[in-house]
């Protein structure tokens, strides 16, 4: 067993610390928020470190000391035992010692606290995230350059600037996320809560719903992009566009299944007739990098399979299985596949 643990040690420590980086780990902050709750988890890794440690020292003192007093000689009657003596002094160190630690650690969240709820002066951009199950909507505003578009499933956001995140639900408790970037914050129906978020590395990241919301809960995530400012207004410009109703006559053909098979009942595509506002807006589908919020990476082929039955990629969602033949199936996911 000794041998085993000797080679397996550096690989579970590999394994241990590779925990701490990626694109989901709140120990690997890339923004303002999830520092300050990083610098609290360390602080608290700290205290509690040492603490265990006096402890287990301790602990193996006092083995020690009972070991060599049973092999001395015995005690007679009334006499005081070694061990007790020092008994008050250790006991009101420890008291001290603990009401110290836990009082570093409540002053310490506190602190973080009041820093995580202060809403950012200024132009912060504004956005809007509704969680159901189990996908996000996900509505822009933005009072700097006056734009308002709605996508679903993806966060874009400038770094360096703050983002004041308004938080509702459709339907049940769900939690918002970013590991990377700050959270978590539940979304409560009836309810609007904020959040900040202040992202100050670019990059990929991954939002996940924190609160247990149902059976595909697990599969409930955001993928949040960190761009440069120009990335961000150009991304959002795009966005803002409403979808070009199809010139391809096979195109225009999937247009027509996707409104009479009552697609079009529950999702949205700006600027042609559906309006749903059951499902995720599709206006940019093709443009998101996942699909059925973060159960599949985006592909032609993801998507056909997804249509084809929603339930087996996604069990329990609220997606109904569409009745298509083959040909009109391909024409839907041709058209689907044109909305960048
Ligand atoms: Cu939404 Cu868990």
């Amino acid at each position: 067993i000794r041998r085993s643990l000797v080679a397996c040690g550096p690989w579970l420590l590999v394994w241990l610390l590779a925990g701490c980086a990626g694109a989901q780990s709140a120990l690997d902050p890339a923004g303002d928020q999830a520092a300050r709750t990083e610098s609290l988890w360390t602080l608290m890794l700290w205290i509690c470190g040492v603490m265990y440690l006096l402890v287990l020292l301790f602990l193996a003192a006092s083995i020690w000391r009972a070991r060599r007093r049973l092999a001395g000689p015995p005690l007679s009657q009334g006499q005081a035992s070694p061990a007790e003596r020092p008994l008050l002094r250790a006991l009101t160190g420890w008291v001290g010692l603990t009401v110290a630690g836990l009082l570093v650690l409540t002053v310490g969240s506190f602190v973080v606290d009041r820093q995580l709820a202060q809403a950012e002066a200024g132009q912060a951009l504004r956005v809007k995230v509704t969680a159901n199950q189990w996908w996000w909507k996900v509505e822009y505003e933005d009072p700097v350059a006056n734009r308002r578009f709605i996508t679903a499933n993806e966060l874009h956001l400038p770094v360096d600037r703050p983002a004041r995140i308004e938080l509702e639900a459709g339907d049940v408790i769900h939690s918002f996320w970013v590991p990377n970037l700050g959270g978590k914050q539940d979304l409560i129906p009836g309810r609007t809560n904020h959040l900040t978020l202040t992202p100050r590395r670019m990059g990929l990241f991954r939002g996940q719903c924190a609160e247990f919301c149902g059976l595909q809960h697990a599969n409930m995530a955001l993928d949040v992009t960190v761009e440069s400012p120009s990335a961000f207004t150009a991304w959002s410009e795009h966005q803002r566009q409403p979808a070009r109703a199809p010139s391809d006559p096979r195109l225009a053909r999937g247009r027509d299944v996707f409104v009479g098979a009552a697609c079009a009942s529950c999702h949205a595509v700006g600027g042609q007739t559906a309006m749903g506002q059951v499902g995720p807006d599709l206006t940019h589908l093709a443009s998101r990098r996942s699909l059925a919020a973060g159960a599949r990476p985006y592909s032609r082929g993801a998507l056909a399979g997804w249509l084809a039955d929603p339930q087996s990629l996604k069990p329990g969602n609220h997606m109904p299985y569409v009745a298509t033949n083959p040909d009109e199936l391909n024409a839907l996911v041709d058209y689907l596949d044109s909305l960048k």
